[in-house]
């Protein structure tokens, strides 16, 4: 925090970090949501302004409360569908995308305007559902030169793999992979354990610590790979 205070490595920088949950509407008053505690991004958001960045921090559901700092900007949203219209409007102007959030896979097909009542003679019912927009990878598709991506990776197994896959598949700069499984998994801990993986480079696993300690490392790493100039 110090580091990024006093060298204020983002000094007229713009970020967007995207944190939370996406919700998607069943019905008036059901949805399909997930465990996100919205803490990590959070945490990026707070390190990244320390360092001196504009942020904008995009926020779905969360279950802490939200940062007050006046250089943060918070939009918040509901639905991933939501999430890619701010983004659309807001990436193209601004230096560097984290997506921290965690965005609904799949959402219902059709929402339904009145309450689903239970079935009197049938126990069982479907609810289909539909592929949501893969916001990073379609966001990414518009990155200009001078932009940054980056993703997370929410793995319960084969960390590594998977979250290579998502860095090429992605088109991302920078995947942070961490492990959603069990009680220490990254959803609602204070603390984290991440890998970073970024195109031929060496992953770089960094210890369990704070998750704000981490974002403070993020923050660093983004900030190397600005003066890099890729
Ligand atoms: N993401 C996104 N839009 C989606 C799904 C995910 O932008 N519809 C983003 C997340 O914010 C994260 C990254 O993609 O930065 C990886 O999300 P993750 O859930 O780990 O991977 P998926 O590509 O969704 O694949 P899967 O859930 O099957 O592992
Ligand atoms: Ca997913």
């Amino acid at each position: 925090k110090d580091f990024l205070a006093t060298k204020k490595v983002l000094q007229g920088k713009k970020l967007i970090v995207t944190a939370g949950g996406t919700r998607e509407n069943i019905d008036p008053v059901r949805f399909i949501g997930n465990r996100s505690s919205g803490k990590m991004g959070i945490a990026i958001a707070e390190a990244a302004a320390q360092a001196g960045a504009a942020v904008k921090l995009i926020i779905g559901q969360v279950s802490v409360d939200l940062p007050q700092s006046p250089a943060i900007e918070v939009v918040k949203i509901t639905t991933t569908e939501d999430l890619f219209k701010a983004l659309q409007g807001y990436f193209p102007e601004n230096d560097i995308l984290i997506m921290a959030a965690a965005v609904a896979d799949y959402r219902p097909v059709d929402f339904t305007d009145h309450k689903i009542k239970k079935k009197v003679d049938n126990p069982n019912i479907t609810l289909e559902l539909t592929e949501t927009v893969d916001v990073l990878k379609e966001i990414a598709k518009t990155k200009k030169k001078n932009q940054l991506v980056i993703g997370f990776a929410a793995e319960t197994n084969d960390l590594l793999t998977n979250a290579n896959r998502k860095l090429a598949s992605k088109n991302a700069d920078m995947i942070i992979a961490n492990s959603v499984a069990g009680s220490d998994g990254a959803f609602g801990n204070d603390e984290n354990q991440v890998t970073v993986l970024q195109k031929s480079q060496p992953p770089i696993k960094m210890a369990r610590q704070s998750k704000s300690k981490v974002a403070t490392k993020i923050i660093e790493l983004i900030s190397s790979k600005l003066k890099q100039g890729d």
